[in-house]
């Protein structure tokens, strides 16, 4: 590590705020002991607020069902190797009471755009959620809506919103989407969920199709000025049915270090060690976790869901789905230190 890298790292504890050009020169200034140092002092960070806590979501995929097409993700549009599903009402309600007697206390609602869950579906769902599990928080993760049907489903109660702008880059937010998507739209979404009342999550891979360090870059600054109080990042991973499918997937290393540096730009941030993470490395997940991750997000589909719900290759299916995986999990994360809350665990 370089005595200018070093000095970027400690002026991001300090003051919380790099220029673009500064988070450039830290990501091309990666090394393995600047990801140390970084990760040390986001541990720091995350302890002042968090302690050793991790928190753990209940990850519910009610469909995979989608009418976009992003060349990046196994269950687009235009795959049709990829055998559809989705959950119905009940099947949701009973992942939730499953999960609950686990000891759950967020579930998260995600799925491809489904047309099929209008509002008049969400909203009377989300409210039986609510009505049953009062002291539970509802996440939903069901892409892009009008700012309409956003605020139906906030004041049916759901709680958080995860959307991950996927790339901060407008040029490469193209490259990696068909043209019936746009950023504008993207960040009109994410703008308006937080003008609604959620606890927002936005997020980026890494690693993915024709990206740079500048973008990577771009995405730091979009996380500090954005502000949201989730950032779910995780490695590009190649889809066999996907115009993706030989390239390679993104690097575990890197993945971590910009955990570090995100948790030094947002102290407060709830930053999940992603699926994406634990699919690439045995111990990803444990890895993300100490370079300053502190979420982790158990699937609590149904077995035939799951191994449907595929987004790239490999995709790792085991979670804490079981009272048993539940415990090899906590046993895990207290080999390294830390501790697995059941609690809604909201942003401070
Ligand atoms: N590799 C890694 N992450 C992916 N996602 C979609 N496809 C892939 C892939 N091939 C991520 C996107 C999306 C989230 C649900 O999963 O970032 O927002």
């Amino acid at each position: 590590m370089t005595e200018y890298t070093k000095s970027l790292i400690n002026t991001l504890e300090k003051n919380r705020t790099l220029t673009e050009s500064e988070y450039l020169s830290l990501i091309d200034g990666y090394t393995p002991d600047a990801a140390k140092y970084a990760g040390e002092l986001a541990l720091k960070a995350k302890k002042a607020f968090y302690g050793d806590a991790v928190f753990i979501r209940g990850l519910i995929e009610i469909s995979n069902i989608c009418k976009n097409d992003c060349k990046y993700c196994g269950i687009r549009k235009s795959n049709r190797n990829c055998d559809r599903y989705r959950l119905t009402r009940e099947d949701i309600l009973s992942c939730c009471s499953h999960g609950y007697r686990l000891g759950f206390r967020t579930f998260v609602l995600q799925g491809g755009e489904d047309g099929y869950y209008t509002d008049d579906v969400l909203c009377p769902l989300i409210n039986e959620i609510k009505s049953r599990f009062p002291d539970c928080a509802v996440t939903l993760s069901l892409g892009e809506r009008s700012k309409e049907s956003y605020l139906a489903l906030y004041e049916a109660g759901a709680d958080r919103y995860l959307l991950r702008h996927e790339t901060a880059t407008k040029e490469h937010y193209e490259l990696l989407h068909p043209t019936s998507l746009s950023f504008d739209e993207r960040m009109r979404c994410l703008f308006d969920l937080k003008e609604i009342g959620y606890q927002v999550g936005c997020g980026f891979m890494v690693g993915s199709p024709g990206q740079e360090s500048r973008h990577l870059a771009r995405d730091l600054k979009f996380v500090e000025e954005f502000s949201p109080q989730m950032c779910g990042i995780g490695p590009f991973i190649p889809h066999k049915d996907t115009e993706y499918s030989s390239f390679t997937a993104g690097s575990v290393e890197l993945t971590c270090y910009l955990l570090s540096l995100i948790r030094l730009i947002k102290p407060t941030i709830l930053l999940p060690a992603t699926t994406a993470l634990g699919t690439l490395r045995e111990n990803g997940r444990e890895m993300g976790i100490l370079a300053g991750a502190n979420v982790v997000m158990p699937n609590l589909s149904p077995e035939e869901a799951k191994a449907k719900y595929t987004l790239y290759n490999n995709k790792l299916t085991s979670g804490a789905e079981s009272a048993e995986a539940l415990e090899t999990l906590k046993s895990r994360m207290k080999a390294i230190g830390a501790e697995i809350v059941c609690a809604r665990g909201d942003a401070l």
